[in-house]
């Protein structure tokens, strides 16, 4: 069942108004993400990309990622008219690239090793992981856009991920579990 409930609608019964942004950004901010560069090209050819913490795994069966997307980006309407996307998972070494991603007006793909995949989108050669979609889902979500993928092709890759967590990088540990 789909349960579609507008945010912004005053909820039934009285409830605690909820952080603001600030509040909300800076709670945030203790949760540990992974970090990707998300890729897209547009219509006319041109790559886009930004720095994720939002892709998270969505469902096995079929394989589906979902990722995030603020609808005030530059990116977004490369993203929103793009049948496919790739998510580079960064390794600790590649916090500089995730800067530059994130930072508006750069030329983003200046630098770093990038390969072009059968889909036409530029990669990360040495990500930690790669996974190339097909979207199969746009949702806009408050002031957010939630894109889903369906993963046509993975590649895992070595090294230590690279993991932001109160405003820093930092690294994944060795394995405990
Ligand atoms: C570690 C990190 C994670 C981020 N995660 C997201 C995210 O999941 N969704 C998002 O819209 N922006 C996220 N951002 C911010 C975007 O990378 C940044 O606003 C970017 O410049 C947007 O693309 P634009 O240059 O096309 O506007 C993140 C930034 C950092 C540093």
């Amino acid at each position: 069942m789909d349960i579609a409930v507008d945010p912004d609608e005053p909820a039934p019964v009285s409830e605690a108004p909820g952080p603001g942004a600030e509040e909300f950004r800076g709670a945030m901010a203790a949760l540990p993400t992974s970090v990707s560069i998300v890729t897209t090209r547009d219509a006319g050819g041109v790559d886009h990309g930004f720095t994720a913490g939002s892709v998270v795994s969505a469902s096995l069966e079929p394989p589906l990622v979902l990722v995030c997307l603020s609808r005030t980006a530059e990116c977004h309407g490369a993203f929103a008219s793009s049948p496919f996307f790739a998510v580079s998972v960064a390794r600790y070494e590649h916090a500089e690239l995730a800067r530059r991603f994130a930072a508006k007006g750069t030329d983003k793909f200046a630098e770093g090793r990038f390969r072009r995949t059968e889909s036409g989108l530029l990669t990360m050669e040495d990500a930690r992981l790669l996974l190339e979609c097909r979207v199969v889902g746009r949702h806009h979500v408050g002031d957010h856009d939630v894109f889903i993928g369906r993963v046509l092709r993975t590649r895992v890759g070595a090294g230590e991920a690279l993991v932001f967590v109160d405003r820093g990088f930092t690294k994944t540990a060795p394995s405990t579990w």
